[in-house]
């Protein structure tokens, strides 16, 4: 999704702002652009379509000079990408702005802007804000009060980032249903989509609040909330270290984050048990007593923490007893339902800004359920603040747009929370302590599984020249071959279903012949036997197998068939372990058809509009 960076200080800042657009590059963004205001009040644009080394080549030929201005990452909703859609929008040489968000009455506010005599050059939405500051600032507003006026006017979601090229004094940010936060420096301040794009300034920054708007000097900030109210939001020191969103040795950051995985499951471990036992409290004071009270929870996200979620129904049904409905955010939000007695409401999301997630939460709270509870990557997002529980997942930050380590340290706190929910409901202590040993090898059986990836590498080989793929699973291994075949098309463009495997008779095997691989995620569990059965009906119609199975299971390698060893476990966490050879073989594909793996085309990393 879009990405906005915003400086005012007293040195240059093009480079400062160039350097925090290739940080928000795995956003996901199709053009890119930079405006800086330079000593004489001239404004200077630079916009190209493709990537921000693009944009950085065109300034190192054009260099911009300047102590303000403000550069966008776009991710096109309306219109294509395409150099007079990137941002930022100029009106008239005097406002100039950088948008994020949609904005819904774009069409009426553009008819009444077209009759008054504005000229559009853009098809995009963002461009009637531009106009709209422009005629308020024409009015004799100043700047801060010419943002408020204009977006009182706009429907929609926005962060937004703005120059009044006659006030080189101010730098304006808004913030309505879009990330934003401000880099607080010292004689200097900024602005970013999140905090990764400044950490090479600054480590303090405050988080605004929905509805707040921001007048930034070069030693001052003055926020006014949502009410019109002037107020003191609290600065924060980020942990994040400046280099932990760089690449190192890996040459993807897709395969660093899949190897980063069993430090993650460590560290969102930690703190969380003690003993044989997992804290409840790690999901907050209030967590222990209405954990107690939980007898249902609906489960709502996006994407790959949507196939996180899945996988936790399974655990929370079958461990913890408890009634579990999955659903995606964006169906969800727009239906009626029904809530549960006593219910518990759970987000799952790596970025906590994804718009439909947000939304289906907003209305949960407002629809009777007892608690809310988000587990998210992002600990200053708009999910968490908004939750009434929190577990953080403690994967790091995760760039490449393929969601990896950030699925699998959903999954780890979805059996923390089955547990701890589980110990109201009937899960004994011996249970209990069972599964925070399980829970504990789960780093070291990663290891193992991580060794196959030459392996792996080999067999993507295998996959290059196909067009279509099935992935088949049963159980709680159903989810993971949906998040195989979502990992393989997001990233190499081939299209792949997931089948629950006993649904293969009833539609998908007239799709089986020899280039149709199919890809068979088969555990040593309750379901084997079935599974096998499956699969031989594949083999008799001339399919082409690739089976990931541990080494209890009774299969043998032929023709037209490959199995894949991985290392015994218990079904508990099978979930965790056979997912890693899925992103293996996903990235392995990809890195073979030469797809920009990190940034795949046309997807977003943070879905921050609808
Ligand atoms: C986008 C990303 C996916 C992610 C989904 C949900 O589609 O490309 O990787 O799974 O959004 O995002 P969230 O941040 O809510 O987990």
């Amino acid at each position: 999704m879009c990405g906005i960076v915003g400086a005012i200080a007293q040195r240059p800042v093009a480079a400062i702002l160039l350097e925090g657009l290739r940080r928000l590059e795995y956003r996901g963004y199709d053009s890119a652009g930079i405006a800086v205001l330079d000593q004489v009040g001239k404004l200077n644009r630079l916009r190209t379509l493709g990537k921000v080394a693009r944009l950085r080549d065109e300034v190192a030929a054009a260099p911009l000079s300047g102590t303000l201005g403000i550069a966008h990452t776009r991710w096109a909703t309306h219109g294509e990408p395409a150099v007079r859609n990137a941002h930022p929008h100029i009106c008239r040489d005097r406002c100039v702005l950088v948008h994020n968000g949609i904005i819904e009455n774009h069409e009426e506010l553009r008819r009444e802007q077209k009759a008054a005599g504005h000229h559009f050059t853009s098809e995009t939405d963002t461009e009637v804000v531009v106009h709209a500051v422009y005629d308020e600032l024409t009015a004799g507003y100043p700047l801060i009060e010419a943002v408020r006026r204009a977006t009182a006017r706009m429907t929609g979601a926005f962060a937004l980032g703005v120059i009044d090229t006659q006030d080189p004094e101010h730098l304006v940010a808004a913030r309505q249903g879009s990330p934003l936060v401000i880099g607080v420096g010292f004689g200097e301040h900024f602005i970013a989509s999140d905090v990764f794009a400044l950490l090479p300034v600054t480590h303090r920054f405050i988080f605004l609040e929905e509805g707040d708007i921001a007048e930034l000097t070069r030693d001052t900030v003055r926020i006014w909330s949502r009410d019109g109210e002037l107020v003191k939001r609290p600065v924060k020191e980020s942990a994040v270290a400046a280099d932990s969103a760089e690449r190192g040795e890996y040459r993807h950051f897709m395969l660093k984050e899949i190897f980063e995985q069993p430090r993650a499951i460590a560290d969102t471990l930690e703190g969380r048990l003690a003993g044989n036992r997992v804290l409840p409290e790690g999901f907050g004071n209030t967590a222990p007593d209405l954990f107690a009270q939980v007898k249902a929870v609906t489960i709502v996200a996006c994407g790959t923490s949507y196939h996180a979620g899945l996988v936790a129904r399974f655990w929370l049904e079958s461990l913890a007893g408890l009634p579990c409905t999955v659903e995606v955010a964006s169906e969800y939000r727009y239906r009626r339902h029904v809530v549960p007695e006593s219910a518990l409401f759970v987000t799952i999301s790596q970025s906590g800004e994804t718009a439909d997630t947000l939304a289906a939460l907003r209305i949960a709270k407002e629809s009777g359920y007892a608690t809310t509870l988000a587990i998210c990557n992002v600990p200053e997002s708009s999910l968490v603040r908004e939750s009434d529980l929190v577990l953080l997942t403690h994967a790091g930050p995760e760039i490449g747009v393929a969601s990896t380590k950030a699925f699998t340290t959903q999954l780890i706190a979805l059996l923390l929370l089955t547990t701890a929910l589980g110990r109201y409901h009937g899960l004994s202590e011996a249970a209990e302590a069972r599964m925070v040993a399980l829970m504990r090898s789960v780093p070291s059986k990663m290891e193992q599984v991580l060794a196959l990836d030459d392996r792996i590498a080999t067999l993507a080989e295998q996959f290059v020249d196909k067009q279509h793929t099935l992935f088949l699973g049963r159980g709680e291994q159903y989810p993971i071959a949906m998040e195989g075949a979502l990992k393989l098309k997001e990233i190499s463009y081939i299209h792949a279903e997931a089948y629950p495997a006993g649904e293969l008779k009833h539609g998908p095997l007239a799709l089986i012949d020899e280039n149709m691989p199919v890809v068979a995620v088969a555990p040593n569990n309750a379901l084997l036997e079935k599974l096998k059965s499956n699969l031989e009906e594949v083999r008799a119609r001339g399919g082409q197998l690739f089976v990931f199975a541990d080494f209890a299971v009774p299969l043998t390698e032929e023709s037209g068939v490959t199995v894949i060893r991985l290392p015994e476990t218990d079904d508990l966490i099978d979930p965790l372990i056979f997912t890693i050879p899925m992103q293996l073989l996903a990235y392995h594909v990809a890195v073979l058809k030469g797809t920009d793996v990190d940034q795949p085309r046309n997807l977003a990393k943070s879905v921050t509009v609808e």
